[in-house]
């Protein structure tokens, strides 16, 4: 009753096997996707604007994540859960993404880490890597640079942006990375960027051709409030059946009908 681990990875790719991964940031979803069989669990610093209430990733804290990852970590079995480094905790040199990342393997139990960026980060991918810390990367468009982007822009649109992607993903593996996420990219360029790595793709609005998909779960499973990014599926309205539950809830209580005899203590 092992872990999914980075070799189990590996070799689905060789057997040109896809994948899925989902995000979770509490005990009680990670193990309904657990026990779903969903093999990779993503402890996404999108719990900022999914799951805590800001409006982009960017205030999420090390002890935030740190406090997720490990109630998912507690609620799973079988899945690897990764946790994302939140925007602030790795940047300023290898040595801090070092130490922060060794906080989520320590404190939270996380199989593996995720950051954001390309050639940017190379270096302290390859510092964590030689740690012995698995690192997913994650390129095209990052979300912790919204300010940067000034919004959610598709990447890799025309050639030197193309090439500059493609240097991105081979430089995560060349640092050891043993997969990569590839977020709101054109589909042929992820496909490209696919054959071109011998380490797993995970796609996220980058086409059918990626080695893996992942979709925040808030989205996929209709949680989220208003529109959804054009890239989502939407597989459940959960919003709908929770507020729907909420509401006769409410009314039963209100009409004198909840709690019934079978309900009560006699
Ligand atoms: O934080 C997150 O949920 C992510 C995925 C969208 C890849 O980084
Ligand atoms: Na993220």
């Amino acid at each position: 009753n092992r872990r999914v681990t980075v070799r189990d990875l590996a070799a689905a790719k060789q057997r040109g096997e896809k994948w899925s991964m989902l995000t979770a940031y509490d005990a009680l979803t990670g193990g309904v996707f657990d026990e779903a069989g969903i093999p990779v669990l993503l402890v996404g610093d999108s719990a900022g604007n999914c799951h805590l209430g800001y409006e982009t990733t960017v205030p999420v804290t090390m002890d935030q994540m740190v406090m997720l990852s490990a109630a998912v970590v507690r609620g799973t079995k079988r899945a690897m859960v990764v946790a994302d480094m939140p925007f602030g905790s790795y940047q300023e040199s290898p040595a801090q993404a070092m130490h922060n990342a060794a906080r989520l393997m320590k404190e939270a139990g996380v199989g593996a880490v995720k950051l954001e960026g390309g050639e940017r980060s190379a270096r302290s991918i390859e510092l964590l890597v030689e740690a012995g810390i698995p690192v997913m990367a994650h390129i095209g468009l990052t979300p912790q640079s919204v300010h940067a982007f000034g919004g959610y822009p598709v990447q890799g649109r025309g050639d030197e942006a193309a090439h500059q992607l493609l240097r991105d993903a081979k430089a995560v593996q060349q640092a050891g990375a043993f997969s990569v996420v590839l977020e709101a990219v054109p589909a042929e360029l992820a496909k490209q960027v696919t054959e071109e790595l011998a380490i797993a793709t995970v796609g996220i609005g980058a086409g059918v051709d990626t080695d893996a998909q992942v979709l925040v779960w808030t989205d996929m499973a209709g949680m989220t409030a208003g529109r959804v990014p054009k890239f989502v599926k939407q597989y459940a309205n959960l919003r709908a059946v929770l507020g729907d539950a909420a509401r006769e809830f409410a009314a039963e209580v209100s009409a004198g009908s909840f709690p019934a005899p079978e309900h009560t203590f006699k």
